[in-house]
């Protein structure tokens, strides 16, 4: 029988004091609601609807093209927003089974609700309970004698002994959609926060001769989302399961605990990544490669067995081989090819080093081409901006640019054309050429003798 799943996400989330709304906050790369949704992708379900409400239009923008939504304008409650959901869904079978969940629950885990959907024939729900040391604040599950789920009842609606179940409503529940359909429409708003609580179901599908399971899970896994401290400990938990899943493909993980990989980044095996990097969006490694300590790199890609340490990689690409750090920066539109260096404080921008080309020290190098093999001397520029335009530099093959060069774009250096170390070079340079730019060298012989003779002046004048 088909599953269909209602996320509810039109919450508010006041208590993150952020203008986001709460469920497009991000974990790994990851908004709340897109983790919720990853969770039940193993179920396979025929049609999941995400019910927004505060911020619609920017969660709306989050969700995957297969996700349909549906707009609650008013929270008046978990059983209106479920209502919502459920007619937005469309036409289903009555024995179609309906999981309904929060969006600011990411850690719930595709084992917990496969239990959850499971149902067996004639069987008519399902829901998730957990312990807590602390149940304030939860709607509390109350059992019968013989042990069957016979209500919920929200915290500011129990009794004092019912106030003291420490087993409490995680929020979840699987329901065939013929009785989610027939005891929802009997849902109404008569308690202590005149809501339409969701949870009321419970009551009425026991009242009509149900028989309700409780799955309980652990409290982590089944955690909402309402501060940014308990964003901050999710985070550390979706992150330790990444981690885990990587060290189990192979990747080397120097210390996992300080170590920040998005769910979207690929790894190949053999890659060593040290702690204090972080690595984000569609970031790839290849195998045996060496990233880090401290490398943050966002969309980038690194090729095999190449060497990045310390440094920061914004939509560039580092091919096999290549070695960059420590302390190198790499902007958008940087490509290493085969085997090429950037070393220490060295800025990249829009430029390409050929096959193992070299800057080894102290440059920025903005949109330019480098050739294979050719070497960039320490201090070199790419004077690339005149306050007005970019312009382009284009170094040839097996070229030297002397330490200190400032070659003012647009310009080319031809292959094996070479620089002197300080020259301010603004025309091309030929192929096989050496250009130099700078004044001949005086020499003022004694002058030692002269500074130490002004010097006994200025003494006897004082
Ligand atoms: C709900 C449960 C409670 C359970 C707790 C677990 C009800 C009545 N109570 O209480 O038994 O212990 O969750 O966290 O269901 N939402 C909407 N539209 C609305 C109201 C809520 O989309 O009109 C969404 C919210 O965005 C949120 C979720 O539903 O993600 C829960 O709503 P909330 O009002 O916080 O319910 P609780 O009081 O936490
Ligand atoms: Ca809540």
């Amino acid at each position: 029988m088909p599953t269909h799943v209602i996320i509810l996400a039109a919450g508010e989330g006041k208590r993150m004091k952020s203008d986001l709304p709460k469920v497009a906050h991000t974990l790994l790369g990851r908004s709340l609601v897109n983790w919720v949704i990853e969770s039940t992708r193993p179920l396979v379900p025929a049609t999941t609807v995400v019910v927004v409400g505060h911020g619609a239009e920017h969660v709306r923008s989050l969700l995957p093209n297969h996700i349909a939504d549906a707009h609650q304008a008013d929270q008046l409650g978990t059983g209106h927003a479920a209502q919502i959901g459920l007619d937005a869904l469309g036409a289903v079978d009555p024995d179609d089974t309906i999981l309904i969940l929060y969006g600011d629950t990411p850690l719930l885990t595709p084992e917990l609700l496969t239990d959850l959907t499971d149902l067996a024939d004639g069987e008519s729900a399902r829901l998730v309970s957990t312990r807590l040391d602390d149940p304030s604040g939860y709607g509390r599950v109350v059992r019968d004698e013989r042990g069957h789920v016979s209500a919920i009842v929200e915290h500011r609606d129990c009794t004092q002994d019912q106030l003291e179940l420490d087993e409490v409503n995680a929020g979840i529940y699987a329901v065939r959609a013929g009785r989610l359909i027939e005891t929802l429409e009997r849902v109404d708003n008569d308690n202590a926060q005149g809501e339409y609580y969701l949870t009321d179901i419970v009551g009425l599908l026991v009242d009509d001769g149900d028989r309700l399971t409780g799955v309980e899970a652990n409290s982590q896994e089944v955690m909402g989302i309402n501060t940014q401290d308990q964003l901050a400990a999710a985070r550390k938990e979706l992150q330790r399961r990444t981690n885990q899943r990587f060290m189990e493909d192979g990747v080397v993980l120097i210390d996992p605990d300080r170590t920040y990989i998005d769910e979207t980044v690929e790894i190949g095996p053999g890659a060593t990544i040290y702690p204090g990097t972080h690595l984000e969006g569609q970031t790839r490694v290849g195998e045996g490669s060496r990233v880090g300590p401290d490398v943050y790199a966002v969309d980038s890609t690194i090729g095999s067995n190449a060497i990045v340490w310390y440094a920061v990689l914004r939509e560039a690409v580092v091919g096999d081989g290549c070695e960059v750090g420590p302390y190198a920066s790499l902007r958008p539109g940087t490509v290493l090819e085969k085997g090429a260096k950037l070393g220490t404080f060295v800025e990249t921008k829009n430029t390409t080093m050929g096959e193992g080309a070299k800057a080894n020290h102290l440059s920025y190098l903005g949109d330019a081409v480098v050739g294979a093999r050719s070497n960039i001397g320490a201090g070199v520029i790419t004077v690339n901006y005149d306050g007005v335009k970019k312009s382009q530099t284009e170094i040839g093959e097996d070229a030297f640019i002397g330490s200190d060069t400032m070659l003012v774009a647009p310009l080319r250096v031809g292959d094996r054309g070479s620089t002197g170390a300080g020259s301010v070079i603004t025309k091309d340079v030929s192929d096989d050429a050496l250009a130099i730019e700078r004044s001949d060298q005086r020499e003022i012989p004694g002058y030692a003798q002269r500074r130490e003779a002004r010097k006994a002046a200025k003494t006897a004048e004082d």
